[in-house]
Order: structure tokens, then C-alpha cells, then sequence
């Protein structure tokens, strides 16, 4: 096999092709697409048939599963959620505010993984933010303001019981399994700029919405400062709107990016399926 690499031409991503994901990958192989994976941060490859199994190997192959709260998995799996929307649905969207995923964790997934099965033939790009570009293009005093700030995060906002996807979404026609609970009240702390556990390169941390504050400042004067950041962090400069297929797996890394869903597939099915990729540690 050849990997071959065509970069999107936006803020990140690239499309990685010579590839079958239906077979377990080399050592050299692996080594391959994670470094190009690093690089563009978003790596697709299209027509890939996966089952389940492969898309689990696919993740192993990566650092093996992260730990995922809030949604249940799919029939049989421990590992795999499925993120799906049915043609009639009238649930508000899933996701549809930029986040990193789970990085109100402890240790936070390296990246997550998504394939779609049931694809529909318009809307439901998935948008990424390289947030080391958006870090490097601001001046060394905005800099300097956000360097050395401890950012609190929670996943109070979407999972608590009063949260987005809590009691009262859970009356709506969701086709998600989510699971709301009191866990979602806990808080952790994170480096709002944080330097990329394998690259070394410096870039923003989550967003507003699983950051709920930053440590030293109220209430008002931390949302004013996290609201004013998401606007600059999801900047169209900064951004890939990532196009799906039938058979395309995505692999994103978390700790370069914001990604959000978008909408207008109004009146067709959508169905992928997702695993999460833990926090790296060096071997
Ligand atoms: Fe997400």
C-alpha cells in the first residue's frame, strides 16, 4: 500500500487515499498516517467499507479507546457511539456548538474517529478550527493575555440534568441514546493554551461551552473573555468544512481543533459511528 495525501487547502485537512482500512495496517504504515495526521490534523479516507471490527482496529492501531461518558454506546460494542439523526427528526441539532470532545476529562481524548454509513446528499458538514493558527495569528500582547490562563471546564452545559441534552431534551424525538446525569456537574482543570503533547506546537484548548471559567476571574469577567476568544477561535480563516460520503472514515485530532456539526439534511436519514481515541502517552 501507497499512502498518498491531498491536503484540503483550507486551515487543515487532507484526504488520505492507497489505503484499506479493511486490513490491519504495518507498523510503517501506522507511523505513516499519524505523522500526516499531525500535520493536516483532519485526515479523511473515502470509500472505505469498515465494519464495526475494522473501525475499532482503525482505533487501537491509534493509542487504543478513550473513555465515553453521557452517550451509550451501540448494541455489543463498549466502544463505539453512534451519532445519528433521523429524516423526521425535530430534536435540535447534536453538536452544533464548537467544542473539543470530552475536554472536560481528566485526560482527554487525543482525537476521535467517525464513519459514515447513512450519509445524506446534502448539508451536515462537519466544521474544524485549527486553533494553533488561530494562536499564532494573534499579536504577542493578545498572546500574552491568554498564555498563562487555567481554564475550568464542565460538562454541566449539555449533560447535567438542566443541561442542553438533559430532562427536557430527553422528552424530545432525539435518536441518540444520550444519558444525562449529576456527573456532568464535576469540574476540571486545563492550560487554556496548551503545547500539542506531540508536536510541540502551541495552540487554544477547548472553547466556551465545556470551558465554564477560568480560574482567578467571576463569572461575568470569564464569559465576556471565553465569548470574545470563540468568536476569534472559529474565525472562517481558521476553518475546514469537512465534506462527507458513504464509506469515509474521518480521524481528527482534539488537541489542535474546534469542530461543530451543521445542518440541512433536513428530511434524510444520517448514521455514523464513533470511537475516541485516549490522551496519548509516550511508549
Ligand atoms: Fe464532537
Amino acid at each position: 500500500m501507497t499512502l498518498r495525501i491531498r491536503p484540503s487547502g483550507q486551515a487543515c485537512g487532507a484526504e488520505a487515499t492507497g489505503i484499506d482500512l479493511t486490513q490491519p495496517l504495518s507498523a510503517d504504515l501506522v507511523a505513516e498516517v499519524r505523522a500526516a495526521w499531525l500535520q493536516h490534523k483532519v485526515l479523511s479516507f473515502p470509500d472505505q467499507r469498515l465494519s464495526d471490527d475494522d473501525l475499532e482496529r482503525f482505533t487501537r492501531a491509534f493509542g487504543g479507546f478513550g473513555d465515553d461518558p453521557f452517550i451509550a454506546p451501540i448494541e455489543g460494542r463498549n466502544n463505539i457511539i453512534a451519532v445519528e439523526r433521523k429524516a423526521e427528526e425535530k430534536a435540535p441539532l447534536f453538536a452544533e456548538n464548537w467544542h473539543t470532545d470530552w475536554s472536560f476529562q481528566a485526560a482527554p481524548p487525543a482525537g476521535t474517529c467517525l464513519f459514515g454509513i447513512t450519509v445524506p446528499p446534502v448539508g451536515g458538514d462537519t466544521l474544524f478550527a485549527n486553533q494553533q493558527l488561530a494562536w499564532q495569528a494573534l499579536p504577542a500582547e493578545t498572546q500574552a493575555k491568554y498564555r498563562d490562563l487555567i481554564a475550568i471546564h464542565s460538562a454541566k452545559t449539555a449533560y447535567a440534568p438542566e443541561g442542553m441534552y438533559g430532562k427536557e431534551d430527553q422528552t424530545t424525538d432525539r435518536s441518540m441514546k444520550i444519558m444525562p446525569s449529576d456527573a456532568a456537574l464535576a469540574l476540571q482543570t486545563h492550560p487554556l493554551v496548551q503545547a500539542h503533547p506531540e508536536t510541540g506546537e502551541l495552540g487554544f484548548f477547548s472553547c466556551l461551552g465545556y470551558i465554564v471559567g477560568i480560574e482567578g476571574y467571576s463569572e461575568q469577567d470569564a464569559f465576556s473573555l471565553l465569548s470574545e476568544l470563540r468568536t476569534w477561535q472559529g474565525r472562517d480563516e481558521f476553518v475546514y468544512t469537512h465534506k462527507w460520503q458513504p464509506n469515509m472514515l474521518v480521524m481528527w485530532d482534539n488537541r489542535a481543533l474546534l469542530h461543530r456539526a451543521t445542518g440541512g439534511h433536513e428530511g434524510y436519514d444520517r448514521l455514523l459511528h464513533r470511537t475516541t481515541i485516549r490522551a496519548y502517552s509516550p511508549r
